[in-house]
């Protein structure tokens, strides 16, 4: 799959004349579980996908970075002699934040050539399964290897973050970075996202005769809008009242104490995180003891969280996750920020096309959008391609 997109983008480098110093690409992500406990600073289970964004960069004579993409008519540039955050907007956000938080980070831009960059990807947008971070990732490792600076994978993932923090306005966490960096093809990256510590967890489900399932519900949602910073409050309000440094550090007995002192509302965002986190740690306990047919129920009791107390799940989420499970799936649950995006459904192999047809069909009979549904595969992290 990546090797098709590799050579697109070399063939878009040479229609636009510039010469190539590199192709580097980084996968889109689905987060198994462990939803909202990034910035909480807990923990998260992801696995990078097939689907990737591939970039080409070559080196100019002159300061200005030019980005291309293959999905926008436009192409952008900037001087790096002018780089700043606030002058930052629309898609060239990504790869340019990047280049200023770089920067930022302390990596001195003043002697770097200008560059090319040419950005492709089948990474569906929107759907929750890190577009985004795709492109920062690609970029990263790319401006990394031409500019030769030398970092961590850890150290990039927080440049990145910051990228998409400041430069492009959503107030995510560590999570998508880090696994778009950092993911081992046939594992699930446990991360720590307090120390940015990760143990690759066997998930080679073709071998085990699985299949994971995502649904796409065309359900569009941003990050820069207002339900997920809303969630991030109610969790600095909770770490208030609990009186702990994040709510990774609160028990579910800590919280159940002070229940009487706090709003329902901030209780039950609370409780999602306390639990969620216990999940991800049951999860990996779990997998490595019993396997992947025995995660299901924890997968079903991260969706009725994220439902019930998080309240980040929508009717399309829910439907999707609803005919997955009665089509026999061994888990089911919604992935990424939620408002929209995808649900991901783990099944028997010989179960996919049937679950497939069945979600189809329920969104049909509601009157909803066509979902896109199709299996991914747990696969490697950011790579340099070619040269
Ligand atoms: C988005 C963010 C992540 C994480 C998830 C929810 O994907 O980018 O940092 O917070 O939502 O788990």
């Amino acid at each position: 799959m990546s090797a098709a997109l590799v050579s697109r983008v070399e063939d878009f480098s040479k229609s636009l004349d510039m010469a190539v110093d590199g192709v580097w690409s980084a996968p889109g992500r689905v987060n198994l579980i462990g939803e909202h406990t990034d910035y909480n600073e807990g923990f998260v289970l992801p696995f990078g996908i097939e689907q990737r964004t591939v970039v080409a960069m070559g080196r100019r004579d002159d300061r200005i970075i030019r980005v291309h993409s293959k999905q926008s008519d436009t192409a952008v540039e900037v001087s790096l002699n002018e780089l700043s955050s606030d002058a930052l907007s629309g898609w060239s956000a990504y790869p340019l934040g990047v280049a200023w938080a770089l920067g930022e980070a302390g990596f001195d831009l003043s002697g770097v050539s200008g560059l090319d960059v040419v950005i492709d990807s089948d990474v569906p947008l929107g759907a929750g399964l890190s577009s985004s971070a795709a492109i920062e990732c690609a970029v990263a490792v790319g401006l990394r290897d031409v500019w030769g600076f030398s970092t961590t994978d850890q150290e990039l993932a927080r440049i990145c973050q910051r990228a998409e923090n400041i430069a492009v306005g959503a107030p995510t966490g560590i999570m998508d970075q880090s696994v778009s960096l950092m993911a081992k093809d046939g594992h699930a990256l446990f991360l720590d996202c307090r120390s940015l510590e990760i143990d690759a967890i066997p998930f080679d489900l073709q071998s085990d005769g699985l299949a994971i399932v995502v649904m796409d519900t065309q359900v569009k949602h941003s990050h820069a809008n207002g339900g997920y910073s809303a969630r991030r409050a109610s969790c600095e309000k909770a770490v208030e009242a609990l009186g702990v440094d994040a709510l990774r550090d609160a028990t579910i007995e800590q919280l159940e104490a002070k229940r009487g002192e706090m709003d329902d509302e901030t209780y039950r965002r609370a409780r999602h995180v306390i639990t969620e986190n216990d999940r991800v740690l049951n999860t990996v306990s779990v997998l490595k003891a019993d396997g992947p047919r025995a995660i299901g129920d924890l997968l079903v009791a991260s969706h009725v969280s994220m439902r019930d107390d998080f309240e980040i799940s929508c009717p399309e989420l829910n439907l999707a996750v609803d005919t997955a499970l009665s089509a026999g799936a061994v888990g089911a649950r919604m992935t990424g920020g939620g408002f929209g995006g995808a649900a991901i459904a783990l099944v028997e192999s010989a179960h996919a096309e049937n679950l497939i047809a069945r979600v189809e069909a329920a969104f049909a009979d509601a009157g909803y959008y066509a979902p896109v549904c199709f299996s991914v595969i747990a696969s490697e992290g950011a790579k340099r391609e070619s040269l």
